[in-house]
């Protein structure tokens, strides 16, 4: 008979690494206005009514405030013209101040989003999402990498994680997370599989996982016992269940008895993504008077 040892995984505190980024942050800031005058800012643009974007602009505009970086926010309305948006960005290319631009996605239907996160400008492309961004990620020499995937390695390291020659499952293949996450892991030497809807068994794939990166956006979607022994969890996703529970794409309380670390939700990679958003944009305005 097999006997199954239950071992809770180590949390991996998202929340407190990145006050710790945050922290350096600050200091940092207040470096660069003491020895170069400067101020790092970032603009943020928000179209529409979308309750949960509303929710992460403030939380962003908050985080630069709290660290010394000057935000501007731009909240359009849903019906704004494709080219008012695009004339708004110009004019923030355009801007001394003005050293990140971040456009809130998703954006309204007759908006072409591929259009306006092609017009700002690649050194002030904070999320990395620019085509030019993504060349330079996929090729090995990032200028912005985008801030979920950042905040996850970040996260790894912090727990002083090995990579390099491990199998790590990426479920999800979104621009935002899953693809830039499957390359950043592939940069540090991991050997990556990524995962989607159509993907053919993949509680076995899951399974042969030493690394498992959640990002689908569906609640406990990824169940407990796909989960090696072992394995490092993280979990992106941030989902409200029909009675009002916040849960991650993979069901925790299965997956902490057999991983060996697992992030949380809340408290795990959403702190992260914000404190990323942070270093890119103090990133962008050290580099705009190197
Ligand atoms: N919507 C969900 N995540 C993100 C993000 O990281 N950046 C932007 N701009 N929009 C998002």
């Amino acid at each position: 008979m097999e006997v199954m040892t239950e071992v809770m995984a180590k949390a991996i505190n998202g929340k407190e690494v990145a006050l710790r980024v945050r922290g350096e942050l600050k200091a940092e800031c207040e470096r660069l206005k003491d020895e170069k005058a400067l101020t790092p800012g970032l603009a943020v643009v928000l179209v529409g009514e979308d309750h949960a974007s509303r929710v992460y602009v403030r939380n962003k505009t908050r985080a630069c405030e709290e660290v010394g970086i000057s935000s501007f926010q731009h909240i359009l309305s849903g019906e704004v013209k494709q080219e008012k948006l695009l004339e708004l960005v110009s004019g923030l290319n355009a801007r001394d101040d003005v050293h990140g631009i971040l456009v809130q996605l998703p954006l309204p239907g007759h908006i072409n989003a591929g259009s306006v996160l092609e017009a700002i400008s690649p050194e002030k492309d904070v999320d990395g999402f620019h085509p030019f961004n993504v060349g330079r990620l996929v090729s090995g020499s990032p200028l912005f990498e985008p801030c979920t995937p950042r905040g996850i390695m970040e996260l790894l390291d912090s727990a002083a994680i090995e990579i390099s020659g491990k199998d790590a499952v990426v479920v999800g293949r979104s621009n935002i997370v899953g693809k830039p996450m499957a390359f950043m892991l592939l940069h540090r030497h991991a050997t990556v599989t990524i995962c989607h809807s159509r993907t053919t068994d993949l509680p076995a794939k899951v399974n042969s996982a030493d690394i498992v990166v959640a990002a689908v956006g569906r609640a406990e979607f990824i169940k407990g016992e796909w989960i090696r022994e072992g394995a490092v969890v993280v979990d992106v996703g941030m989902n409200r269940t029909p009675e009002g529970r916040l849960v991650g794409d993979v069901e925790f309380e299965g997956a902490s008895k057999r991983a060996s670390y697992i992030t949380t939700v809340p408290g795990g990679v959403g702190p992260m993504t914000v404190a990323m958003l942070l270093k890119n944009t103090v990133e962008a305005a050290k580099r705009s008077c190197a």
